[in-house]
């Protein structure tokens, strides 16, 4: 598990894919709001880790919340989460896997992404990466070398 960097500078433009996945798969993607909050540790729970609820619980701390979130028939099918683990850094993210390969995960990275750039940030960087190639293809990032274990080291046993 490294960690990868994107340039936001040249990111390209989030509304058309949240669009195209509200077009074609009746998903639509924007931020999560506080009252959402109990629904979205719910779901993470559900489908990804313990410790991913309490990153995404991190996130939604933020005033506004840090985590944009897919959402199908008023039911949570993926969320994206930002300035979390560290300031700067973009992650975890996750969707559904019976909507996997539909391009949600592209337009919740993309549209989180986008809003790191208007706060300002130049760079984001993607910790502890799992698919470094949906990030290298999706938004261009690339290996940080020797970011590894990064800020995840020293890590607590789950038991
Ligand atoms: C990684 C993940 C978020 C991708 O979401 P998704 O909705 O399936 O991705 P998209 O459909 O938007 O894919 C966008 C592009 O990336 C590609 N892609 C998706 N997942 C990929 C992977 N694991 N490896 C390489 N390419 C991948 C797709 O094929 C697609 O390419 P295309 O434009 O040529 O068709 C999803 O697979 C997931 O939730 N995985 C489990 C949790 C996880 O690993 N999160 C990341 C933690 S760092």
């Amino acid at each position: 598990m490294h960690d990868m960097l994107v340039r936001l500078v040249h990111l390209q433009a989030a509304e058309p894919l949240v669009h195209k996945t509200w077009e074609e798969h009746g998903v639509l993607v924007r931020p999560c709001r506080p009252y959402e909050l109990h629904l979205l540790q719910r779901w993470v729970r559900g489908n990804f880790s313990s410790k991913w609820v309490s990153e995404a619980t991190v996130a939604m701390s933020h005033c506004p919340p840090a985590c944009f979130i897919a959402t199908r028939q008023a039911r949570i099918v993926g969320f994206a989460c930002y300035d979390t683990t560290s300031r700067g850094f973009f992650g975890p993210m996750g969707v559904s896997e019976e909507l996997r390969g539909c391009g949600v995960g592209r337009a919740l990275l993309v549209a989180a992404l986008q809003r790191m750039r208007e706060m300002g940030y130049a760079y984001a960087i993607i910790g502890g990466v799992g698919p470094a190639d949906f990030y290298r293809k999706v938004v261009g990032a690339t290996d940080i070398e020797e970011s590894t274990p990064g800020i995840y080291e020293d890590m607590l046993n789950e038991e």
